[in-house]
C-alpha cells in the first residue's frame, strides 16, 4: 500500500468531479430528454450537460495543479498525471452517467439510493486510467482503501449536501 497522503491526493479530483454538479448542475439534460423503447428516460433528469461539463473541468482543473506541483508515485512523469486527471474526470462522470443508465434500465426512479452510485464512478475512474497508470496503483491494499474510504464518504458527505440544502435526499 502506498502513503496514505499520495492516496488521497489521487483521490480528490475524482471526488471533486463527483461532488462539482451538485452545486453547479442544472439545465439542458445530458441526454437531450430522450427516451429508450423500455419507456425510461436514457440517463434521466439528474444527468446534466452543464453538471456533467463542470465535473471534468473542476476536476481536471484540480488534478492538474496537483501534476504541477507534486508528483504521485503512480505515474511516471508529470505529462502523463496531468493527462490522468483529465481521464480521471472524465471517467469519473462517465461513470455517475453509466450509473444512471443501469438505474433507469431498473427502472429506478431518478434521485432513488442505488448501490452503484457509492462506487461506480471509483471503479470507472480506475479502470479509465489503467493505460496511464502505474501497476502498483492497483496494489490490494490500495483498492481497499479507495473503496472503504468512498463507501464511508459518499452517505457521509451526501447527507451533509442535503443538511447545507444542496441536495433534495440525503443519499
Ligand atoms: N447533477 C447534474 N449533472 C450531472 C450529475 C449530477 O446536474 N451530470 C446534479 C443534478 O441536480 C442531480 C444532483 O446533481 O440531481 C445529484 O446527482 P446524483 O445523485 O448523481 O443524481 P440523481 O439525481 O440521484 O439521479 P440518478 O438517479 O440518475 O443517479
Ligand atoms: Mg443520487
Amino acid at each position: 500500500m502506498n502513503q496514505i497522503f499520495d492516496l488521497l491526493l489521487f483521490l480528490l479530483p475524482i471526488y471533486i468531479s463527483n461532488s462539482i454538479p451538485v452545486v453547479l448542475g442544472g439545465g439542458v439534460p445530458l441526454d437531450f430528454g430522450i427516451t429508450l423503447s423500455d419507456g425510461e428516460r436514457l440517463f434521466g433528469k439528474g444527468k446534466t450537460v452543464r453538471g456533467f461539463l463542470a465535473g471534468i473541468f473542476g476536476g481536471s482543473m484540480f488534478g492538474g495543479i496537483v501534476a504541477i506541483f507534486y508528483q504521485l508515485p503512480f505515474f511516471s512523469t508529470p505529462t502523463i498525471q496531468f493527462a490522468a486527471a483529465f481521464v480521471l474526470a472524465f471517467a469519473t462522470m462517465f461513470g455517475d452517467a453509466f450509473g444512471s443508465f443501469l438505474k433507469r434500465r431498473l427502472h429506478m426512479d431518478s434521485g432513488r439510493p442505488f448501490i452503484l452510485d457509492t462506487v461506480l464512478f471509483l471503479l470507472v475512474s480506475l479502470i479509465f486510467v489503467f493505460p496511464l497508470a502505474s501497476i502498483g496503483l492497483y496494489d490490494v491494499g490500495n483498492i481497499l482503501f479507495f473503496l472503504i474510504l468512498t463507501l464511508i464518504l459518499h452517505p457521509l458527505t451526501n447527507m451533509l449536501a442535503n443538511k447545507a440544502g444542496l441536495k433534495n435526499v440525503p443519499w
